[in-house]
């Protein structure tokens, strides 16, 4: 059966059936959903197995982005984030662009790299030279240290040297990590080669970890969108396209800007993430430091108005992204979140992340260059003021829509709409669900 990950209403199911929907969508079953997210992905005892001074576990919302097609397929998106909106306005953005034919995308080869510090390295330039005629004997020696990524197709792939001034230096041993995010295995290597380098280069040996500005390790991620797709109820879409644009070439020019551009790309990219057990705080470094690579912090994504009259969007992001081992091993919702993606590599896996990112980095200028991002805000929030008022099931739609109408989302009017409701009042169902993923 082929895969959509395009399920019209999905938002507006209660949690169960859209637990069965995805079970069909992904040949899952729907009992497993169940069981693995009734307990938050985790339950304690594992978590006591994870790491220290557990106490218990701390449950985030695990949700569903829908849309996502890059390269032809379309791929059912499991994301982990606190934040209301961004899962809608990931899953919106990317029908948009589905309608400019989805996202192509290419992900480098998983290669990660290893630093080993040296201080003391009185003649740099031999250092190097005899690092060279030295290098297929250290890529043996790593190799040997890490057998079963070898057998698995990875290894270390090169050996480069930075004279970084004043007897510093460092070298890098750059390692193909096949389907792992990578750290133990290059942090392995970078441990195992200290004392020949060292040996070699006449310095002492300092650190030996990896690097987290992955730059080897890069996603590249396009889309085209065509200009009536973008279009709100106030604006056409040729002056949203033009906005957008407008609003990344502020990002380009300003790094206050860009910052804030770059955060809601990672609001997509680390919900990705985390959904499925990866280290994002790896994945933030490495994407920051790849933003101000150029010596000035710039944005990750970029948007032009093409001569076809498309917005077209390009981004490229590091990603040091996992499908095996480490929190895989042992987080039931990470695993499941695998399952749900169904993804071959590594590389798939970074191409999604990428993907999402560059949605909901769509979603938030088209927001933003329009009505703003207050009103789809109110709009969610105001869901868990409905919740928090008292509203069950069906209610908290209706009262999350009346107050949202009444552009007075708090707790005293989602009581009294929840009143009326009760009474059988007629409410008034305004606009809310139009920012959601139809
Ligand atoms: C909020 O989480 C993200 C935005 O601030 C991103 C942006 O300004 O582009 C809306």
């Amino acid at each position: 059966m082929k895969r959509t990950s395009r399920i019209p209403g999905f938002y507006k199911e209660p949690v169960e059936s859209r637990r069965r929907l995805l079970a069909e969508a992904a040949d899952l079953d729907t009992s497993e959903i169940a069981r693995v997210l009734a307990a938050g992905g985790l339950d304690v005892a594992t978590a006591d197995k994870t790491v220290e001074n557990v106490l218990g576990t701390y449950a985030l919302p695990f949700s569903l982005g829908l849309n996502v097609r890059i390269n032809e397929r379309d791929w059912l998106v499991p994301m982990v984030v606190e934040e209301p909106s961004v899962v809608a306005a990931a899953s919106n953005a990317a029908r948009m662009i589905r309608e400019g034919g989805g996202f192509s995308a290419e992900a480098d080869e998983p290669l990660m790299v290893a630093q080993v510090q040296l201080w003391g390295v009185r003649e740099a330039d031999a250092a190097t030279r005899r690092l060279r005629e030295a290098e297929a004997s250290l890529l043996a020696m790593a190799d040997a240290a890490v057998s079963s990524l070898v057998a698995r197709g990875g290894g270390a792939r090169a050996i480069e040297a930075r004279d970084l001034g004043d007897g510093l230096y460092v070298v890098h041993v750059v390692v193909d990590v096949r389907d792992a995010m990578g750290a133990n295995l290059v942090n392995t290597v970078a441990e195992r080669l200290a004392p020949a380098i060292a040996a070699l280069t006449g310095g002492v040996v300092g650190l030996r970890i990896l690097s987290n500005l992955s730059d080897k390790r890069c996603v590249r991620v396009r889309c085209a969108v065509p200009a009536a797709s973008l279009a709100t109820a106030e604006m056409p879409g040729a002056m949203v396209r033009d906005g957008i644009a407008m609003a990344s070439r502020f990002a380009e020019r300003d790094p206050y800007r860009a910052a804030t551009h770059n955060k809601g790309i990672m609001n997509g990219v680390d919900a990705v993430v985390m959904a499925t057990g990866n280290d994002w705080r790896a994945v933030e470094a490495g994407a920051h430091a790849f933003a101000a690579r150029s010596g000035r912090y710039e944005p990750l994504a970029t948007w032009r108005a093409g001569d076809d009259g498309a917005l077209h969007g390009a981004m490229e992001i590091p990603l040091a992204l996992g499908i095996v081992g480490g929190t895989l091993r042992v987080h039931p919702g990470a695993r499941l979140a695998m399952k749900i993606l169904n993804v071959r590599t590594a590389q798939d896996l970074a191409m999604v992340a990428a993907a999402v990112g560059l949605a909901s980095n769509l979603a938030a200028l088209r927001a933003l260059a329009t009505e703003g991002i207050q009103r789809g805000h109110m709009s969610l929030h105001a869901r868990s003021v409905a919740s928090a008022a008292g509203a069950r099931g069906a209610e908290v739609e209706l009262v999350s829509a009346e107050i949202a109408e009444a552009r007075d989302v708090t707790l005293d009017a989602a009581r009294r709409a929840l009143t009326r409701l009760r009474a059988g009042a007629p409410h008034a169902y305004g606009d809310y669900g139009l920012s959601l993923a139809k």
